[in-house]
């Protein structure tokens, strides 16, 4: 089978896409033909080893994918083999897809949909007429997170590098957005968040976590999920007494033993998406051929929505 293969840490000319042998299926597992692998941003980071752990090489990259096993239309999650013809998962990370959701629909509510709704629901709980402040709003998590924050009752207060991009978010039903790469941030996002933000999700680290911490009220709550910018970001625990803020940390994989907690939000995420709650932006597609272009356009802050590979291309 064909699948992107990574020999060394470094820049995307690292992706190459080989014939290797079929991966292993030990009884705890699916084999699953697949027909889109997600990419994500912590893809990248692996890449450059740059993430919480590094990963044995050579290694297959991609955590996340849609697609037949068994007879059965199953999307799952994995740590690494995603970006293939055929993948792995464990039983307790591989979830029926309903008849009425379409595989990119399912793949986009997978490992972002699932992270967006624990963000909101598990960690953040967030709670109707509170302000939440989402970043990367036009993006994999964000358009997710804008929307499912509204479904909840939240006033949204998005971010997001570019005018398209800001309009998008508005579109989906952020009440104000801010520009991401603005020189003003913090007091763009104090103003947006009038008054002061009950719950943030913070995705960037450094000036953007001061800003995003600075801009939540007494009291606020601020969850960690990723460190686009840098991963070096460090807090006084002095100004969580005197402020009262609570910063939680939110890793997915941590879920990934407790089927019922991901069931859960998967049936919610369908729900919402059948009752025209939820819009899954438009998925992009690159050939299989093509995984370093997709994480170079990821990584340039060019995409929106869901980003996917077609492993039969
Ligand atoms: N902890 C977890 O379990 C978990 C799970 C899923 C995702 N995540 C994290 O969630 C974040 C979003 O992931 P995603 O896959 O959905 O990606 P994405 O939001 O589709 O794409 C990344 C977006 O992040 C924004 N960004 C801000 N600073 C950036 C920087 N320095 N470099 C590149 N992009 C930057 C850009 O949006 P703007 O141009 O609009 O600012 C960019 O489009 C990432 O930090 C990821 O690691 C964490």
């Amino acid at each position: 089978m064909r699948a992107v293969v990574m020999k060394r840490y470094g820049g995307p000319e690292v992706l190459k896409v080989e014939d290797v042998p079929e991966p292993g299926v030990e009884p705890e597992h699916r084999r699953i033909e697949v027909t889109r692998s997600g990419v994500n941003f912590a893809d990248l980071l692996v890449r450059e080893d740059d993430y919480l752990t590094s990963v044995p090489l050579p290694f297959v990259p991609g955590n996340e994918v849609v697609g037949r096993s068994d007879g059965e239309r199953v999307a799952a999650l994995m740590r690494g083999g995603g970006y293939a013809q055929v993948s792995r998962a464990r039983l307790a990370t591989t979830f029926p897809v309903p008849d009425d959701i379409d595989d990119e629909t399912a793949l986009a509510l997978t490992l972002q949909g699932q992270s967006a709704w624990h963000l909101l629901h598990t960690v953040l709980r967030v709670r109707s007429g509170e302000t939440v402040i989402v970043p990367a709003a036009a993006g994999g998590v964000g358009s997710l997170a804008v929307q499912l924050a509204k479904r909840a009752g939240a006033r949204v207060v998005a971010m997001a590098g570019t005018p398209e991009k800001r309009a998008f978010a508005a579109e989906l039903g952020a009440d104000a957005v801010v520009d991401s790469r603005s020189g003003t941030l913090a007091d763009d996002l104090a103003e947006a968040a009038d008054g002061g933000a009950d719950a943030a999700l913070e995705m960037t680290g450094g000036d953007t976590f001061r800003a995003t911490m600075d801009a939540l009220a007494p009291l606020g709550r601020l969850a960690v999920y990723g460190g686009a910018a840098t991963m070096e970001t460090t807090i006084d625990t002095r100004e969580l007494m005197s402020t009262g803020k609570s910063v939680q940390g939110f890793w997915l994989p941590l879920l990934y033993d407790n089927r019922h907690t991901l069931t859960e939000a998967a049936h919610d995420l369908f729900a919402a998406v059948r009752s025209g709650e939820l819009r899954v932006p438009p998925v992009t597609v690159y050939p299989l051929t093509e995984a370093a272009r997709a994480q170079e356009d990821l990584r340039a802050r060019r995409t929106v929505g869901k980003v996917a590979l077609d492993p039969g291309r």
